[in-house]
C-alpha cells in the first residue's frame, strides 16, 4: 500500500501510449452516435466483454474497429483531451503519445483533420494541465513501405509539430528491416525514431531495431530477455525500453502478472520504464500498471524510483524541457 501510494504519488512521464488505444467504451459509443457509425455492439457493457484477447491480432482487430468512430478534428480533440485529463490524476506530467495516421487514412480521413485535433489538444492540456508531450506519428507495419512513405510524405507540412516516428500493429511477418529506408528518410528529417519490437516475436527483430532501422528506443521489447548478448548491448547503450505491464497481461505475452520481466530487467540494468500502451483495451492508466506491478512482484523503493527517473531520462524532452518539468 505504502508502496503503491509514493508510486501513484511522484511525478511520472509516459513514453508508451496509442491515442486510438485511450478510446474508452463510453466515449466510442458517444462518438458513433454523433457521427452515425454502427458499432456491432449494443451497450458498452456488450463492448467491454469482448474485451478478452488471445494475442497482439486479436486486439489490433478490435482496435481498428473502434476508431472507425473517430471522424472530425473534434473527435480526435475529444480523444486526445480525454486522455491528458485522465493522466493528469495520474501525476503524469509528460507524455510522448503515438497516433496511427495509416488507420485513419484508409477510411478517408485527411491527416490534417487527424492532427489538427490532436495538436490543438495536446496545447490545451499543456495550459491547462501542464502536461507537456511529444507527438510520434507511427506507421503501421502491416501495410507497405511504400504507404509508409507516402505518409512520411504527407506530415511534411507538419514537421513542426511532429518530434518523431514509430513502428507499430502485427509483429509477426512485418520485421524492423522492412522499413528501413523509411526510417532513414525520417532521420534525415530531423524525426527521432521508436520501434515496437520483442513484444510477440524474437530477440532478431530488436536487433534489426537497433541495427538496421538505428531506433532511439525500444517499445515493449520484453523478448530481448532471451538473448544475453542482446541484453548486454541494450545495457551498454542506454536504450529505453517501454514496457507496458498490463498490456503484456492482455495480449497473454506473459500468463500471469507474477511471471513479468520487469523486476529481471531492472537487475539486469536495462533502462525500463512503465507505460500503458492501449489503456481504454487493457484496464488501466499508468498508476494502474504501476499498481499491478507492485502487487504481483517484490519491487523494492529502489526499483520504483529508478523506473519513474528513466521515464524522464528516456523521453525526448531536451534538458532545457526537464529542468522546467521537473
Ligand atoms: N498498436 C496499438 N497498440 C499496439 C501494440 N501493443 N503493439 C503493436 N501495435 C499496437
Ligand atoms: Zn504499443
Amino acid at each position: 500500500r505504502l508502496l503503491i501510494d509514493f508510486a501513484h504519488s511522484l511525478p511520472k512521464a509516459e513514453l508508451h501510449l496509442h491515442l486510438e488505444g485511450s478510446l474508452e467504451p463510453e466515449r466510442m459509443f458517444m462518438l458513433a452516435q454523433r457521427n452515425q457509425v454502427t458499432l456491432p455492439y449494443s451497450s458498452t457493457d456488450e463492448l467491454k466483454a469482448a474485451y478478452s484477447f488471445g494475442n497482439l491480432q486479436a486486439f489490433l482487430d478490435l482496435y481498428y474497429q473502434g476508431m472507425s468512430v473517430l471522424i472530425t478534428e473534434q473527435d480526435f480533440y475529444d480523444l486526445t483531451y480525454d486522455y491528458l485529463t485522465r493522466i493528469h490524476q495520474d501525476n503524469v506530467i509528460h507524455t510522448e503519445v503515438f497516433f496511427d495516421p495509416q488507420g485513419h487514412l484508409e477510411r478517408g480521413i485527411d491527416f490534417a483533420t487527424q492532427i489538427n485535433g490532436i495538436y490543438r489538444a495536446l496545447e490545451d492540456g499543456q495550459r491547462h494541465y501542464g502536461i507537456s508531450f511529444k507527438l510520434i506519428m507511427s506507421f503501421l507495419r502491416h501495410l507497405s513501405e511504400e504507404s509508409a512513405f507516402e505518409t512520411l510524405e504527407l506530415a511534411l507540412p507538419y514537421l513542426d509539430k511532429i518530434s518523431g516516428v514509430g513502428l507499430d500493429s502485427s509483429e509477426k511477418g512485418h520485421p524492423p528491416e522492412k522499413f528501413a529506408r523509411v526510417f532513414a528518410r525520417a532521420k534525415a528529417l530531423g524525426l527521432k525514431v521508436t520501434v515496437h519490437a520483442g513484444e510477440e516475436e524474437p530477440p532478431e527483430y530488436v536487433w534489426q531495431a537497433l541495427n538496421t532501422v538505428k531506433t532511439d528506443r525500444v517499445d515493449h521489447g520484453n523478448r530481448s530477455l532471451e538473448d544475453p548478448k542482446l541484453i548486454q548491448h541494450l545495457a551498454e547503450h542506454r536504450y529505453t525500453l517501454t514496457v507496458c505491464p498490463l498490456s503484456n497481461l492482455k495480449l497473454c505475452v506473459i500468463g500471469s502478472m507474477d511471471e513479468h520481466p520487469i523486476i529481471r530487467m531492472l537487475d539486469q540494468d536495462l533502462q525500463a520504464t512503465l507505460n500503458s500502451d492501449d489503456p481504454a483495451y487493457f484496464g488501466g492508466y499508468v498508476n494502474d500498471n504501476f499498481t499491478a506491478v507492485i502487487n504481483a512482484l517484490p519491487l523494492t523503493h529502489a526499483h520504483i524510483l529508478t523506473l519513474v527517473k528513466n521515464s524522464f531520462t528516456g523521453s525526448w524532452m531536451t534538458d532545457e524541457e526537464k529542468d522546467a518539468a521537473l
